[in-house]
Protein backbone atom coordinates (compact mmCIF):
# COMPACT_ATOMS: atom_id res chain seq x y z
CA UNK A 1 0.00 0.00 0.00
CA UNK A 2 2.31 3.16 -0.98
CA UNK A 3 0.16 5.66 -0.27
CA UNK A 4 -1.11 4.65 3.03
CA UNK A 5 2.07 3.21 3.92
CA UNK A 6 4.01 7.06 3.49
CA UNK A 7 0.82 8.61 6.09
CA UNK A 8 2.40 8.96 9.50
CA UNK A 9 0.20 8.16 12.31
CA UNK A 10 0.64 10.64 15.20
CA UNK A 11 -1.09 9.68 18.63
CA UNK A 12 -3.18 11.66 20.70
CA UNK A 13 -3.15 15.26 18.59
CA UNK A 14 -4.36 17.91 18.86
CA UNK A 15 -6.49 16.37 21.69
CA UNK A 16 -5.93 13.09 23.57
CA UNK A 17 -7.43 10.30 22.14
CA UNK A 18 -7.43 11.37 18.50
CA UNK A 19 -4.92 9.60 16.22
CA UNK A 20 -3.94 12.05 13.48
CA UNK A 21 -3.03 10.80 9.92
CA UNK A 22 -0.80 13.25 9.12
CA UNK A 23 -0.35 13.32 4.72
CA UNK A 24 2.59 15.57 5.12
CA UNK A 25 5.03 12.85 4.77
CA UNK A 26 2.69 11.51 1.27
CA UNK A 27 2.95 14.40 -0.11
CA UNK A 28 6.58 15.32 0.67
CA UNK A 29 8.00 12.55 -1.51
CA UNK A 30 7.57 13.36 -4.82
CA UNK A 31 6.71 9.80 -5.21
CA UNK A 32 4.08 9.74 -2.85
CA UNK A 33 2.31 13.20 -3.90
CA UNK A 34 2.26 11.71 -7.50
CA UNK A 35 0.83 8.78 -6.76
CA UNK A 36 -2.42 10.19 -4.83
CA UNK A 37 -2.38 13.03 -8.05
CA UNK A 38 -1.68 10.07 -10.84
CA UNK A 39 -4.68 7.57 -9.13
CA UNK A 40 -7.16 10.49 -8.79
CA UNK A 41 -6.68 11.12 -12.45
CA UNK A 42 -6.81 7.88 -13.33
CA UNK A 43 -10.39 7.43 -12.03
CA UNK A 44 -12.09 10.42 -13.19
CA UNK A 45 -10.47 10.01 -16.66
CA UNK A 46 -11.38 6.75 -16.64
CA UNK A 47 -14.56 5.94 -14.87
CA UNK A 48 -17.13 8.62 -16.75
CA UNK A 49 -18.00 10.53 -13.65
CA UNK A 50 -18.94 13.95 -15.15
CA UNK A 51 -18.48 17.07 -13.76
CA UNK A 52 -16.89 20.34 -14.73
CA UNK A 53 -15.23 21.92 -11.67
CA UNK A 54 -13.40 21.13 -8.70
CA UNK A 55 -14.06 22.90 -5.59
CA UNK A 56 -11.02 21.93 -3.27
CA UNK A 57 -11.67 22.90 1.03
CA UNK A 58 -8.98 24.71 2.67
CA UNK A 59 -5.99 24.18 3.35
CA UNK A 60 -5.13 20.77 2.56
CA UNK A 61 -7.81 20.33 0.32
CA UNK A 62 -5.87 22.80 -2.32
CA UNK A 63 -2.69 20.47 -2.43
CA UNK A 64 -4.62 17.94 -4.21
CA UNK A 65 -7.54 20.09 -5.70
CA UNK A 66 -4.75 22.48 -7.31
CA UNK A 67 -2.95 19.69 -8.60
CA UNK A 68 -6.12 17.35 -9.87
CA UNK A 69 -7.80 20.92 -11.59
CA UNK A 70 -4.77 20.86 -13.97
CA UNK A 71 -4.28 17.20 -14.63
CA UNK A 72 -7.98 16.78 -15.72
CA UNK A 73 -8.18 20.14 -17.42
CA UNK A 74 -11.05 21.45 -14.77
CA UNK A 75 -11.28 25.22 -13.20
CA UNK A 76 -10.30 25.22 -9.43
CA UNK A 77 -13.05 26.50 -6.90
CA UNK A 78 -11.33 27.33 -3.37
CA UNK A 79 -14.15 26.47 -0.22
CA UNK A 80 -12.24 28.99 2.34
CA UNK A 81 -12.16 29.51 6.20
CA UNK A 82 -14.08 32.73 7.04
CA UNK A 83 -13.08 36.09 5.88
CA UNK A 84 -10.12 34.98 3.23
CA UNK A 85 -12.77 35.46 0.07
CA UNK A 86 -12.79 38.95 -0.78
CA UNK A 87 -16.51 39.04 -2.84
CA UNK A 88 -19.68 38.56 -1.49
CA UNK A 89 -19.57 35.02 -0.16
CA UNK A 90 -22.45 32.51 1.57
CA UNK A 91 -21.27 30.80 4.58
CA UNK A 92 -22.13 27.26 6.43
CA UNK A 93 -20.93 26.32 10.22
CA UNK A 94 -20.10 22.94 10.92
CA UNK A 95 -18.97 20.45 13.41
CA UNK A 96 -15.31 18.94 13.32
CA UNK A 97 -14.10 15.88 14.48
CA UNK A 98 -12.37 18.21 17.44
CA UNK A 99 -14.06 21.69 17.49
CA UNK A 100 -16.07 23.59 15.36
CA UNK A 101 -15.79 26.06 12.30
CA UNK A 102 -17.10 27.85 9.54
CA UNK A 103 -16.20 27.97 5.41
CA UNK A 104 -17.26 30.09 2.32
CA UNK A 105 -17.78 30.28 -0.85
CA UNK A 106 -17.66 32.90 -3.44
CA UNK A 107 -21.79 33.18 -4.27
CA UNK A 108 -20.97 33.11 -7.85
CA UNK A 109 -18.55 30.94 -7.92
CA UNK A 110 -20.65 28.14 -10.32
CA UNK A 111 -23.09 28.22 -13.10
CA UNK A 112 -26.15 26.98 -11.93
CA UNK A 113 -26.19 23.36 -12.36
CA UNK A 114 -22.46 23.29 -12.57
CA UNK A 115 -20.92 19.48 -11.48
CA UNK A 116 -18.45 19.71 -9.08
CA UNK A 117 -15.90 16.68 -7.96
CA UNK A 118 -15.56 18.13 -4.11
CA UNK A 119 -11.93 17.35 -3.05
CA UNK A 120 -10.39 17.27 0.34
CA UNK A 121 -7.26 15.25 2.20
CA UNK A 122 -9.52 13.35 4.40
CA UNK A 123 -12.88 12.56 5.77
CA UNK A 124 -13.50 11.61 9.27
CA UNK A 125 -17.33 13.11 10.88
CA UNK A 126 -17.61 14.35 7.78
CA UNK A 127 -18.61 17.83 8.60
CA UNK A 128 -16.36 19.85 6.87
CA UNK A 129 -17.43 17.83 3.38
CA UNK A 130 -21.15 17.98 4.15
CA UNK A 131 -20.60 21.59 4.79
CA UNK A 132 -18.89 22.29 1.67
CA UNK A 133 -21.46 19.89 -0.32
CA UNK A 134 -24.36 22.40 0.93
CA UNK A 135 -22.31 25.52 0.30
CA UNK A 136 -22.05 24.22 -3.56
CA UNK A 137 -25.68 23.63 -3.69
CA UNK A 138 -26.48 26.90 -2.01
CA UNK A 139 -24.90 28.98 -5.23
CA UNK A 140 -26.58 26.77 -7.53
CA UNK A 141 -23.83 23.58 -8.08
CA UNK A 142 -24.43 19.93 -7.77
CA UNK A 143 -22.17 17.87 -5.90
CA UNK A 144 -20.92 14.57 -8.46
CA UNK A 145 -18.61 12.70 -5.86
CA UNK A 146 -16.54 13.78 -3.02
CA UNK A 147 -12.58 12.96 -3.43
CA UNK A 148 -10.43 12.07 -0.17
CA UNK A 149 -6.67 10.81 -0.11
CA UNK A 150 -7.66 8.98 3.56
CA UNK A 151 -11.37 8.38 4.29
CA UNK A 152 -11.56 7.07 8.52
CA UNK A 153 -14.69 4.46 8.06
CA UNK A 154 -14.88 4.01 12.21
CA UNK A 155 -15.73 7.72 12.95
CA UNK A 156 -18.63 7.66 11.07
CA UNK A 157 -18.50 10.15 8.20
CA UNK A 158 -18.59 7.90 5.06
CA UNK A 159 -21.81 6.32 6.15
CA UNK A 160 -23.52 9.85 6.97
CA UNK A 161 -22.31 11.38 3.66
CA UNK A 162 -23.66 8.24 1.65
CA UNK A 163 -26.77 8.01 3.80
CA UNK A 164 -27.55 11.51 2.14
CA UNK A 165 -27.06 10.22 -1.39
CA UNK A 166 -23.61 11.45 -2.20
CA UNK A 167 -21.05 9.28 -3.85
CA UNK A 168 -17.53 8.61 -2.50
CA UNK A 169 -14.18 8.06 -3.44
CA UNK A 170 -11.28 7.74 -1.18
CA UNK A 171 -7.71 6.09 -1.99
CA UNK A 172 -6.85 4.60 1.30
CA UNK A 173 -8.67 3.44 4.53
CA UNK A 174 -7.47 3.60 8.09
CA UNK A 175 -10.11 1.07 9.59
CA UNK A 176 -9.53 -0.71 13.26
CA UNK A 177 -6.00 0.46 13.03
C1 LIG B 1 -9.26 18.54 8.48
C2 LIG B 1 -9.10 17.79 7.18
C3 LIG B 1 -10.51 17.80 6.63
C4 LIG B 1 -11.37 17.74 7.88
C5 LIG B 1 -11.93 16.35 8.10
O1 LIG B 1 -9.29 19.91 8.21
O2 LIG B 1 -8.20 18.47 6.30
O3 LIG B 1 -10.78 19.02 5.93
O4 LIG B 1 -10.50 18.08 8.98
O5 LIG B 1 -12.67 16.26 9.27
P1 LIG B 1 -14.22 16.02 9.33
O6 LIG B 1 -14.58 14.96 8.30
O7 LIG B 1 -14.43 15.53 10.72
O8 LIG B 1 -14.92 17.31 9.05
P2 LIG B 1 -8.96 21.07 9.25
O9 LIG B 1 -10.02 22.10 9.15
O10 LIG B 1 -8.69 20.46 10.59
O11 LIG B 1 -7.56 21.68 8.83
P3 LIG B 1 -6.89 22.20 7.47
O12 LIG B 1 -7.20 23.65 7.36
O13 LIG B 1 -5.42 21.91 7.72
O14 LIG B 1 -7.36 21.43 6.28
MG1 LIG C 1 -9.14 20.41 6.02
Amino acid sequence: MPIKSRIRSIPDYPKKGIMFRDITTLIKDPVGFRLVIDSLTQRYLENGVDFDMIVGIEARGFIIGGALSYTLGKGFVPVRKPGKLPADVVSQEYELEYGSDKIEIHMDALEKGTRVLLVDDLLATGGTALAAAALVEKVGGVVAEMAFIVNLPDVGGEQKIRDKGYSIYSLTDFEGD
